[in-house]
């Protein structure tokens, strides 16, 4: 599975693996994850058919597992080519997986990785591009859920909702302020 989207787009979202939806349909992000990703681009007011999305993975690992180190190799070239061809003005990596390979650093918590900019580079084609990290839609799903489990009350949007919003919501004034 490759990727979807606008080839032209400024923002491009790189999330983990394809899950058992999107190995049905061929999509990246179609199941709950994705819903949930299409919510936060609603909330942006940009339609999905402007970015592009893909993931670190181009096929399910077998049983949803975390994406082993030599499936990360085999596929990383695809996405470093998705990403020449693409030239977004911001990337977006959702979740460890996506930042630590975009970021070619291991064992990094989400919590220190969020609140800067940083670049991805790659030295073919010479590309330099701001990179965001923020929190999985599944992540997201999971916290909620965990803190409907345990009687929290809430009014409003999740703590970890907003996170991922203040995010996105700087990652799209990267995009406005940069030029390509
Ligand atoms: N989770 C991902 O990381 N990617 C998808 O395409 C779907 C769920």
């Amino acid at each position: 599975m490759f990727g979807v989207g606008n080839p032209e787009a400024d923002l491009m979202f790189v999330g983990e693996a394809p899950g058992a939806d999107e190995d049905r349909q061929g999509v990246p992000f179609v199941g709950r994850a994705g819903q949930r990703l299409t919510a936060f681009l609603d909330e942006l007011s940009l339609p999905r058919e402007q970015v592009y999305i893909a993931n670190v993975l181009k096929c399910r690992p077998p049983g949803n597992r975390d994406p082993q180190p030599n499936e990360v190799a085999e596929c990383s070239r695809f996405l470093e080519a998705q990403i020449r061809a693409i030239q977004p003005r911001v990337l977006i990596a959702l979740g460890r997986h996506a930042a630590s390979l975009l970021l070619r650093r291991q064992n990094l918590t989400l919590r220190n990785l969020r609140g800067r900019t940083w670049k991805y580079e790659q030295a073919k084609g010479n590309v330099a591009i701001p990179l965001i990290v923020t929190y999985h839609p599944s992540f997201v799903l999971r916290r909620e859920g965990d803190d409907a489990r345990r009687g929290v009350k809430r009014h409003g949007p999740s703590e970890v909702h907003e996170a991922v919003m203040t995010d996105l919501r700087e990652a799209l004034r990267i995009s406005r302020a940069s030029p390509r």
